[in-house]
């Protein structure tokens, strides 16, 4: 199974989930700041909300995005403890996640849901992650590419491709996150290689050889270099390993010898 080799700008992000207080995140993000170096990576930070300005404000200068975990679709009004997409971009948040497993399994968001907030995250000019992935159950009865097909057709339903150019699909398996379990390199390429033909086939070969999909769940520095080295996997979505900086820049650095590698 072979794609052609197109130089896409790996992506890593961390997902920093609903974890630290004010100075441990200041202390992590100045870390990640000071140990990258010059990278060919596109590198951001999910802090949560309340902590999104102090890192704006310290990643300022740098080339470390600030984003945001989620967003509501709504531009303002009777909305009570929701976010639009003006307020995060007024705290200089450049990118969002949407469809997270955790919010569409903890908090029970709908397939209907992470579409507006997708489509209102795009129509704002802010790089989309769009998360998507089966559970375990499904994997053991060989619905993975369905569910994922069915996730990313009603999280794309209305976009076009002008917008996609702005949209990073997530592959997280629901089942490999937070529980140290990986997929392996080959399961991982498979699920990839699936994903961007089916973006050949609802938009064109453009649009999949362009669009970055990368791997979520339990990514970490001893798994993300045979990771990273598979064609179709264009970076990672980290969660716990992003929480200490040694082990985010770790993955960076991978990343980093995939884009060294695509470019050479
Ligand atoms: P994990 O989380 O790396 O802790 O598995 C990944 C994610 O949820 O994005």
């Amino acid at each position: 199974m072979s794609t052609k080799n197109t130089p896409r700008t790996p992506f890593v992000g961390g997902n920093w989930k609903m974890n630290t207080n004010a100075s441990e995140g200041a202390a992590l993000i100045r870390s990640i700041v000071d140990g990258l170096g010059s990278t060919s990576v596109d590198v951001a930070v999910y802090p949560p909300f309340v902590y999104i300005r102090e890192i704006a404000a310290i990643t300022n200068g740098s080339s470390v995005q600030v984003g945001a975990q989620d967003l509501y679709h709504a531009s303002n009004g009777a909305f009570t403890g929701e976010i639009s997409t003006d307020m995060l971009k007024d705290c200089s948040v450049s990118t969002v996640l949407t469809g997270h497993s955790e919010r569409r399994h903890v908090l029970q968001e709908t397939n209907e849901l992470v579409n507006q907030k997708t489509k209102a995250a795009l129509n704002a000019g802010l790089t989309t992650v769009l998360c998507i992935g089966e559970t375990l159950d499904q994997r053991e009865h060989g619905k993975t590419d369905a569910v994922n097909e069915a996730q990313i057709r009603s999280g794309l339903d209305g976009v076009s491709k002008a917008d996609l150019s702005n949209l990073i699909i997530a592959y997280e398996p629901v089942w490999a996150i937070g529980t140290g379990m990986t997929a392996t390199p080959d399961d991982a390429q498979d699920a990839h290689h699936a994903i961007r033909e089916l973006i050949a086939n609802m938009y064109d070969q453009d649009a999949a050889d362009a669009i970055r999909i990368i791997y979520g769940g339990s990514m970490k520095p001893a798994n993300a270099g045979e990771l990273l080295a598979m064609p179709d996997i264009d970076g990672g979505l980290i969660g716990g390993a992003s929480l200490v900086a040694g082990d985010f820049g770790a993955i960076i650095e991978a990343a980093n010898v995939r884009a060294a590698t695509l470019v050479g």
